[in-house]
Order: C-alpha cells, then structure tokens, then sequence
C-alpha cells in the first residue's frame, strides 16, 4: 500500500514550479490532489496528466490477475518532475510523459481512490477565495487530509536594499507569503480538527538562514512562516495536527531561471553536494511530511539545500 493511499491532499500554487512537482510526487504515493492557483486554464494540463496517470493505475489494477500484478509499484515507470514540456493528448487522454531536463525517476501514481483530482481556483490573498476553494475541494472529495502551503510571490520581486523597496510590494509579499498561508490553514483545520487528524506543510526558504540581501521582503516573510509553523504546530498538536515546514534551497524552477544570471550554476560551490537543485530534490520530504511515517515530527522546518546551510 502506497503510503499516501486515499488521502485528499490540497496544494496550492500549482501550476507549475514545485507545486506542480509536489502533486506529481503525492499523486505517485496513492493521493487524491486538489491543485489550485489563481488561474483554472493554468491548471487543468497538470490534473488532466494526473487524471490520466491514475486511470491507467486503476485499469491496470482491475484487468485481471496479469493486471494485477502489473500494478505499478516504485520505481516502475517513469513520470516527468517538472511540468515543462508536458502535453496531454487530445486524441486518448493519456499524458505524453517527456522525461524533464534533470528529472530522476519517481515512482508511477497509485491512487486507485474512487475520487479524482480536482483543479481549484483559489487565491490565497483573498478570504472569500480562499473560503470558497476549500468549500469547493471538500465538497468535491470529502474532505482535506493534508495541505501543502507552497503559493508565494517569488519570481518577479524587486531586488533592491529594504530601504528601497517599494513599501506597497512589501505589503504584497506579506500578505501573500505569510497572511496567504495563514486564511488557508485557517479554512481547513476545522475539518481537520473535526477528525483529528491532517498533516500542514508550509514552504519555506532557505534564504531565512542565508539572510539573502536585497530581498528583505521575502526573507522576512518565510522567516514568518517559519515562526508561524511553530505556533500552528502547539496550536493543533492537542488534535493531531502536525505542522511542518521545509526550507529549499535556490531550486531550477521556471520563476528561478527568471531571478539570476547562470541560475544553473548559481551557488552550487557553496552547498556539501556540488549540484544544481532541482523539484524532485525537494518532493521526497513534502510527502513524507504529507504522510502518517511523520506523525511524530512537528513544528519543525527542515532545510532541502544539498547542504549550503546547516540548522
Ligand atoms: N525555486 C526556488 O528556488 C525556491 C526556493 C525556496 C523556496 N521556494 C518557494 O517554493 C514555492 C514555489 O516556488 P517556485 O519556484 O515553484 O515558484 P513559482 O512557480 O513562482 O510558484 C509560486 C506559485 O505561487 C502562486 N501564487 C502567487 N501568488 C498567489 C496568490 N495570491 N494566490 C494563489 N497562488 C499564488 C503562483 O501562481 P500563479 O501561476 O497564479 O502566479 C505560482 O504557481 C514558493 O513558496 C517559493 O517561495 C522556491
């Protein structure tokens, strides 16, 4: 049984980056995925590959002994770790899945649920959104077992001393790092609470430990939610709740590739590991952290950076 089986797992800031990375790696460990962003058209390539993986996952399981036993297991098939280049075709539905530039094997998806996965408009600077997005994926899947916080301004931020820093994007990038996380939790911990149980996991940054000048507005705000996943972990301790945040390290996403000159190579001297970081780097924990193996870990931030800063 895959250690995500059956659970309804809502990422948000899924249309590309590691949000779609992340769904991917939760969809090949059994999950139900609701994706949301600002922008339906944005999403609905990544669930219509989702959809696709787990329908074939679900035909393969119930054609028979030989289907049966093909059943897909680690390490079994190969599904792209980042959505470039990713095309659904339109004749048969079934993702082309091309092998992304850096991408390592993963696992092939599993969830065999009768639910499936859901693209939901949701924009987390926004309560009324954020309000009826989670309405939405409830209604729609039955509840949320596990909520990954991953949305943020990142790529297209001004890079400029705090003094210069245009004081109406500081507010932007609070409200939207640290405020966002925050309405979204907010929205789902009463089911949560109600059964007891759910896993949170905020996306933090390394950048807290490295005190990346002339980004003070974002720093500032994964420090936040840093502290903000200490507070939520004691808060919802006493109902089953864990809490966790990881902290990436400078990752080959689409919007990093934007921020800096040589992005392939940027920093990669100074980590233990003398390679760029890629999604799959970092997928590997958001699941664990997402599934019951960490049901004893919380309030903790866990730093993904092949060993630039220690914590
Ligand atoms: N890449 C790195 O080096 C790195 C390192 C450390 C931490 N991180 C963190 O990892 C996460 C993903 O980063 P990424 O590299 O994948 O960048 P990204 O592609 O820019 O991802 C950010 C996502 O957040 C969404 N978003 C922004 N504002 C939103 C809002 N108000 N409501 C809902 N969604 C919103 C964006 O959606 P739209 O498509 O609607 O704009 C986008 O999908 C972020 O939290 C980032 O801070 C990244």
């Amino acid at each position: 049984m895959s250690r995500l089986e059956g659970k309804v797992c809502l990422v948000t800031g899924s249309s590309g980056g590691l949000g779609a990375a992340f769904c991917r790696k939760l969809v090949a460990e059994g999950a139900v995925v609701a994706a949301a962003g600002r922008s339906l058209p944005r999403l609905e390539p990544l669930v219509a590959e989702l959809k696709a993986w787990t329908a074939e996952a679900r035909t393969r399981a119930t054609c028979g002994p030989a289907g049966a036993s093909a059943r897909p297991s680690a390490g079994s098939a190969a599904i792209p770790a980042s959505g470039a280049g990713t095309e659904v075709s339109a004749a048969t539905g079934t993702a082309a899945a091309p092998a992304a530039a850096g991408s390592r094997i993963a696992t092939a998806p599993a969830a065999l649920a009768s639910a499936d996965h859901l693209a939901v408009e949701l924009d987390i600077g926004s309560w009324e959104s954020v309000q009826a997005g989670v309405r939405q994926v409830e209604a729609a899947l039955g509840r949320i077992d596990v909520l990954v916080n991953n949305a943020a301004a990142y790529g297209d931020l001004t890079r400029a001393p705090f003094w210069e820093l245009p004081i109406d994007e500081w507010d932007r990038v609070l409200a939207t790092n640290l405020r966002g996380p925050m309405l979204v939790s907010r929205a789902v911990v009463p089911g949560m609470r109600a059964r007891r149980q759910g896993h949170i996991v905020n996306v933090a940054s390394a950048t807290f430990w490295s005190g990346s000048a002339n980004w003070a507005h974002y720093v500032a705000s994964k420090g936040g939610l840093i502290g903000l996943t200490r507070v939520m972990a004691k808060e919802l301790g006493p109902d089953g709740i864990c809490v966790n945040a990881v902290a990436p390290g400078f990752t080959l996403t689409a919007a990093s590739l934007d921020l800096v000159p040589g992005a392939e190579s940027y920093g990669v001297d100074r980590g233990c590991l003398k390679r760029a970081q890629q999604p799959e780097d970092v997928v590997g924990l958001v699941a664990f952290l997402a599934s019951d193996e960490s049901g004893f870990i919380t309030g903790q931030t866990i730093i993904v950076d092949g060993g630039r800063q220690f914590n």
